[in-house]
């Protein structure tokens, strides 16, 4: 049985599935699981681009064996040292003690940190070779995307790019590893759901980065999630282009915290006048039964916001606050947003939503509307009125 991946002669992917793990980093549901990337050039020199989650090292290890028999590995070379890419290194180590590791001055803080490791380090800076042979290997370093020691490597000989985290995503390889093995539209959900919530924060780093890859030929990206881009990878580098500007498509996200239905009631209305002005994208989400991640995804996809919330205690319901301080966090911009929410025996929820419109400065579209108790009349016309010219500002804003 050849379970090898070939990408080139001398390069193979020796990526490993986890579908058993529930959350990424102990927080991101993985539904659709979550490959962790690693790639093998067996040159001359045979170096290993970044390793595996520690849960998945023996079959990580007797993939290399399956490639390079009992030959020594020269190389580790560490593009980011999250734990899902690093946690094997103890394990490679202890397989080829003379491996050198290849990293940046911040690569060796956290290594020495994380793991206590402080032999055989190699320190590369911006623009360095590591030549293997037929390879020759230069780095860019990209610190905060997402991490301090974050970098990427580039081989000049058959312009493949080893973007570590970037232009990664969610979801398992099964069976197709690259572009053109899979339906790219089934990825790009899971693609963006990673980048909103993982990398986003740091989105003007991410143009400052594209535009210095803008210079070289890039003909694969060989990420350390996700398929490896060797046909278009054009298409992720436009995705995480138009991502890291914050474009939208024409569409409507509209989440709600309820505790008792007031504020469903008020959502599903605004939704159907949505509909009934001509958007098909639309889509409702109630805080406390979707996760986060998946409703920060779609906001970063669409132009139009609308956020409700009932009071509790005073407050924000507590989903609806996690829900704002994801999006102050990761920055995004750009949005049109409306307000709504119920109070009963206190306010709370919609002068905190009113807060939060303030501190992101989107465009607010129509006024605030809150309920008490329940909606009546008089807040269904507000919500007709915002409704309406939600959908007007979303249907002339194509971008
Ligand atoms: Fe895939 Fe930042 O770890």
């Amino acid at each position: 049985m050849d379970c090898r991946v070939p990408v080139t002669d001398r390069v193979h992917w020796i990526g490993v599935n986890d579908r058993e793990t529930t959350l990424f980093e102990n927080f991101w549901p993985l539904d659709k699981g979550v490959a962790y990337n690693s790639y093998l050039i067996n040159d001359e020199k045979i170096a290993l681009i970044d390793t595996v989650k520690f849960n998945k090292t023996d079959q990580f290890l007797s993939k290399i064996r399956e490639i390079i028999g009992d030959k020594k590995i020269d190389y580790l070379v560490v593009n980011h040292m999250e734990p899902d890419h690093s946690g094997s290194m103890h394990a490679v180590i202890a397989a080829y003690p003379d491996i050198k590791i290849v990293g940046n001055k911040k690569t060796f803080e956290f290594i020495n940190n994380f793991y206590g490791i402080t032999e055989n380090w190699y320190e590369i800076k911006e623009g360095d070779e590591l030549d293997l042979g037929y390879h020759k290997l230069t780095f860019f370093i990209t610190p905060m995307i997402h991490w301090p020691e974050t970098m990427m490597t580039y081989d000049k000989t058959d312009k493949m790019l080893f973007s570590m985290d970037a232009f990664g995503g969610f979801g398992s390889l099964d069976g197709g590893i690259f572009d053109d093995e899979v339906n790219i539209e089934v990825y790009e959900d899971e693609i963006r759901r990673y980048y909103s919530n993982i990398v986003s924060n740091y989105s003007v780093i991410v143009q400052k980065a594209l535009k210095r890859l803008s210079d070289i030929e890039i003909k694969t990206i060989l990420s350390t999630h996700g398929p490896i881009w060797r046909s278009n990878p054009q298409i992720i580098i436009d995705y995480y282009d138009r991502w890291s500007r914050y474009e939208a498509e024409e569409g409507v996200v509209i989440v709600y915290g309820t505790m008792y239905g007031n504020t469903a009631k008020m959502a599903d209305y605004l939704a159907r006048v949505i509909s009934q002005n001509g958007i098909k994208n639309i889509r409702v989400y109630d805080a406390s039964k979707t996760h986060l991640s998946y409703i920060i995804s779609d906001i970063w996809r669409f132009k139009g916001v609308i956020l409700g919330s009932c009071a509790y205690n005073t407050h924000l319901f507590p989903p609806m606050e996690s829900v704002i301080n994801k999006i102050e966090h990761s920055g995004l911009k750009n949005r049109f947003l409306s307000i709504f929410g119920c109070k009963s025996w206190s306010g709370g929820g919609v002068n905190n939503l009113n807060a939060f419109a303030e501190r992101v400065k989107w465009e607010k579209i129509g006024p605030s509307v809150e309920a008490t108790c329940s909606p009546k009349e008089t807040e269904f016309s507000v919500l007709l009125k915002i409704g309406e010219e939600m959908a007007r500002a979303v249907k002339n804003n194509p971008e």
